[in-house]
């Protein structure tokens, strides 16, 4: 007899598409991936570097639960430096990716059976993690009128007296859209005057495309902010997060994930203070600026195809598509396109419930060439 919590957690479908690739690759079919989730560069050089010294340095052991001092430094510094904003570095707290950040978070915040009001489409671990705490997720439909993001008028319009705190994220994903600064600033508004929390996952910070990148703590030190080294540089293995908490939660989280984990990976932390040098700083805007002309390649061109893209994507590296006028059921689009033509890409059933069947994922976490050539297969499957 397993806990009942296991059976709200949905598998990943995404891992369905990806080992029914690998099998089509084992049998001989070259396949163009444009379901991965994680950026196809490599780790900066630099934090590889930092790596390697700081193994043959013996740096192997706990750290403080908090994380490092001087990551912590550099990562406020970062908030200086790169969004005008003042952070003590005694609100940040290093985690296991923004993975246990959520967790932490979450941990922190919500009682059993408690609201957390999420977008739907969203990130589908958010309301797993919420599920994991016990509380109870609360997937509000959003489209493209909202720019697929929560607005302060939705929150007000869904909020309900065992509601405890809103999620956003941005930029999202499966949508790449990000929450314009003043909604942002009303959403943080209305959370506060209806009592509750606000989380704000801002993993994809730094990759933006044609805005400049804000974070929500240039608007309030009472949210809690969440972010990685995973997709800005190119970190998704080492399993490194952070959180930005207001001062008053610092010493329970620092509880909570002396227990929960003791600390993050040290090995992980000492690299990434190289992450915040000038080398590595060159090499991820270089990187970023290849995402973006990613971006404007793929969103045109998928365009053309038919896809619907209403709202054009602004940040990470996703494009969430209306593939209605092809498919049914994405689900069943997904498969036979992988089949015909040999090209994956993420049904909208891993991102939730709402017009999930009309919609696909479509990653361009790969060089622009093959991006190409996954388009002109697209190109030949729909015609
Ligand atoms: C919106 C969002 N939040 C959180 C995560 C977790 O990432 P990590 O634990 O690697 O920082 C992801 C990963 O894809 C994500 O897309």
């Amino acid at each position: 007899m397993l806990a009942a919590r296991v059976a709200e957690i949905a598998p990943f479908h995404v891992m369905e598409v990806q080992t029914a690739a690998r099998a089509l690759e084992a049998a001989g079919r070259s396949v163009i991936h444009l379901e991965i989730g994680e950026p196809d560069f490599p780790t900066p050089q630099p934090v590889l570097d930092a790596a390697q010294r700081a193994i043959a340095d013996g740096h192997i052991h706990y750290t403080s639960a908090l994380g490092l001092p001087e990551l912590r430094r550099a990562i406020a510094r970062h908030y200086a430096d790169h969004y005008g904003v003042e952070i003590a570095p005694e609100r940040v707290i290093v985690t296991a990716g923004s993975s246990a950040a959520l967790l932490l978070v979450l941990a922190l915040i919500v009682n059993r059976d408690e609201r957390i009001l999420l977008a739907d489409p969203g990130y589908p671990c958010s309301r797993h993690f919420v599920r994991v705490r016990e509380g109870a997720p609360t997937a509000i439909p959003v489209g493209p009128e909202t720019r697929y993001q929560l607005t302060a008028d939705l929150v007000e319009r869904h909020w309900t007296s065992d509601t405890r705190g809103v999620l956003v994220a941005t930029p999202s994903n499966p949508t790449g859209t990000t929450v314009p600064g003043d909604e942002m600033r009303r959403i943080e508004r209305i959370v506060e005057r209806l009592g509750g929390r606000l989380i704000v996952d801002e993993i994809y910070l730094g990759l933006t495309y044609g805005e400049p990148p804000h974070s929500a703590l240039e608007l309030t030190d009472d949210a809690f902010v969440i972010s990685s080294f995973s997709k800005y540089f190119s970190m998704t293995g080492w399993r490194l997060g952070w959180t930005v908490a207001p001062e008053r939660h610092v010493r329970d989280l620092e509880k909570l994930a002396q227990n929960l984990y003791i600390s993050p990976a040290t090995p992980s932390q000492r690299a990434a203070l190289a992450c915040f040098e000038p080398a590595t700083v060159e090499i991820v805007e270089r990187r970023r600026r290849e995402y973006e002309a990613r971006r404007d390649f793929l969103v045109p061109a998928l365009r053309a195809l038919g896809f619907g893209i209403p709202v054009l994507p602004t940040g990470g590296f996703f494009v969430y598509a209306d593939c209605s006028r092809f498919a049914g059921d994405s689900e069943q689009f997904c498969r036979d396109v992988l089949q015909a033509v040999g090209v994956a890409i993420t049904p909208g059933i891993d991102f939730g419930a709402h017009r999930a069947k009309q919609h696909v994922r479509i990653a361009y976490t790969i060089h622009q060439r093959k991006l190409e050539d996954g388009i002109e297969r697209l190109r030949v499957f729909l015609s």
